[in-house]
């Protein structure tokens, strides 16, 4: 953020504004390593197969009601991230509805590709409750003026107000926001590769 200029304004985004969600996490998440490897390469449908899996974890954050954080620029929403919170919350079985229309949309290869991922990330997952950073991501015309970090940072917040939260996990597939995190307070808890040629960055930050 440039000195002197207004701190982004973090603010939990309304449920009607979630095409818009969608849409930033689509433009942030089009080169995406792990999202990639997932759905499938780059192609006509790639696009549309990537915004309907997007699509699904809002959906799920919304069944649960979990954070979705985003900030505004004039009425539109630019940057959005979304948490999970450590409460186990059931989920609910209109969501489980929503996640088979999901995967039938993609296909079985893509799920069997989605379900190994987690359960490779699981080796490294941290065991003390604590808050999830499912997805960030910020509109590439307005990256670099700090709407990523005030974003992290109000999840971190969450974290703190949290009674028995302990810290902030994430996991990146990109190594070039490793030093993002750690800019922020996020330390490496380990690093494997989670699908042929993709990397995957644990971090977790304490609070
Ligand atoms: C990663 C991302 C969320 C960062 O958001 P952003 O709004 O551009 O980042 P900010 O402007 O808040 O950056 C804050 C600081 O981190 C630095 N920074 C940003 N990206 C960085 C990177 N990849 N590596 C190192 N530093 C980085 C900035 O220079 C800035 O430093 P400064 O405060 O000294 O100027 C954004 O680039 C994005 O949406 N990327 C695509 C999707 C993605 O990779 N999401 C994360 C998946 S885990």
């Amino acid at each position: 953020m440039r000195p002197g200029a207004t701190p982004p304004r973090v603010e939990p985004v309304p449920v009607d504004a979630d095409a818009q969600t969608v849409a930033v996490l689509a433009e942030a998440f089009a080169d995406y390593p792990a999202l990639r490897y997932v759905i499938g390469p780059a192609g006509a449908a790639f696009q549309e197969r990537l915004a309907a899996l997007l699509g699904f974890f809002v959906a799920a954050r919304r069944a649960r009601g979990e954070p979705v954080l985003g900030v505004r620029s004039g009425e539109a929403w630019v940057a959005v991230a979304l948490a999970t919170l450590p409460d186990a919350v059931a989920s609910p079985a209109t969501l489980d509805d929503a996640r088979e229309r999901t995967w039938a949309l993609l296909g079985a290869n893509a799920r069997a590709r989605y379900e190994d991922l987690g359960e490779r990330w699981g080796r490294l997952l941290v065991r003390e409750p604590h808050v999830h950073l499912n997805l960030i991501g910020v509109r590439k015309a307005d990256r670099g003026r700090g709407l990523g970090a005030a974003l992290v940072r109000a999840v971190v917040q969450r974290s703190i107000a949290h009674p028995t939260s302990r810290g902030v996990s994430l996991s990146t597939e990109t190594e070039a926001n490793v030093g993002f995190y750690r800019a922020l307070g996020f330390e490496l808890r380990g690093t494997l590769e989670v699908g042929p040629g993709v990397r995957s960055w644990v971090m977790f930050r304490p609070t």
